[in-house]
């Protein structure tokens, strides 16, 4: 168990990297998304309007992001890396994505100003998560939707999320993951009951081993057939939905 500071810094250096390296862990995070963006589309129009107004937190390169506009919503993304926004932008094929840097902390919107929030592989790279959670459910209307992706934090997943990435994965980043930031759903849950948001559905998700070959495992490249899948286990990821009271 390490008690190390998390790298946040070398998302600045990905360029168009975030959307054709496969020799980085970058690649797991663009199959996730694939998984990610229909669970999340499916719960946007099933509790709010076609053209809800989505924040995305920490949007990095805007995989989500940009899907979700070009499906319909009105999206503005934030992050605080200048450089992926740059790069979120030159990827949005609708023009219509708003990204700025913001700092999750302290977003720079008014209370109840958007219908959903959504945070990706976000609340394990900052130290406060019960903190930015409330700012969330501040800019967040009542009845307005919160999406989070996150890990669980247990030995299973130090050795699949953390080292198994870092044995595997080339030029995966030292201190992408540490362990102590990994949330267990229950924390989670209690997070957003503190800051009046109750949790609907919290399902797992994981990688389909059947999708990554024997050969391509000590390959150091993420194989670009390699698949996620959601699972009812949330032992080591999972994907959930909470809504604002
Ligand atoms: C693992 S990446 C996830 C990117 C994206 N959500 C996705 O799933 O592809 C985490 C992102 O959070 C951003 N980040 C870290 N701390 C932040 C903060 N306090 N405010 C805004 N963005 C932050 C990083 O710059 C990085 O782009």
């Amino acid at each position: 168990m390490e008690a190390s500071e998390v790298n946040n810094s070398f998302y600045e250096t990905y360029g168009d990297r975030w959307y054709t390296a496969y020799d980085d862990p970058i690649a797991l995070l663009r199959a996730e998304n694939k998984v990610k963006f229909p669970w999340i589309v499916q719960h946007l129009n099933t509790h709010l309007a076609a053209d809800a107004k989505v924040l995305d937190i920490g949007c990095g390169g805007g995989f989500l992001s940009n899907e979700l506009a070009r499906v319909g919503f009105r999206v503005t993304g934030v992050d605080l890396s200048r450089e992926s926004l740059k790069v979120a932008e030159a990827y949005d094929a609708t023009h219509s994505v708003k990204y700025e840097v913001a700092d999750a902390f302290h977003l720079p919107y008014p209370d109840n100003s958007f219908d959903a929030v959504t945070a990706m592989d976000f609340l394990e790279h900052v130290e406060h998560p019960d903190k930015v959670i409330k700012e969330f459910a501040r800019v967040l209307r009542p009845g307005g939707l919160f999406f989070f992706h996150t890990f669980n934090r247990n030995p299973l997943s130090w050795l699949v999320v953390i080292k198994f990435v870092e044995w595997l994965v080339k030029n995966t980043p030292k201190n992408m993951h540490v362990l102590r930031l990994f949330i267990r759903p229950q924390e989670l849950e209690k997070f957003c009951h503190s800051a009046g948001m109750r949790v609907l559905q919290m399902t797992g998700l994981r990688p389909v081993f059947s999708s990554i070959s024997l050969k391509s495992l000590f390959t150091g490249v993420v194989p670009e057939k390699m698949r996620f899948t959601l699972t009812g286990s949330r032992m080591i990821s999972y994907l959930g939905v909470a809504m604002k009271r």
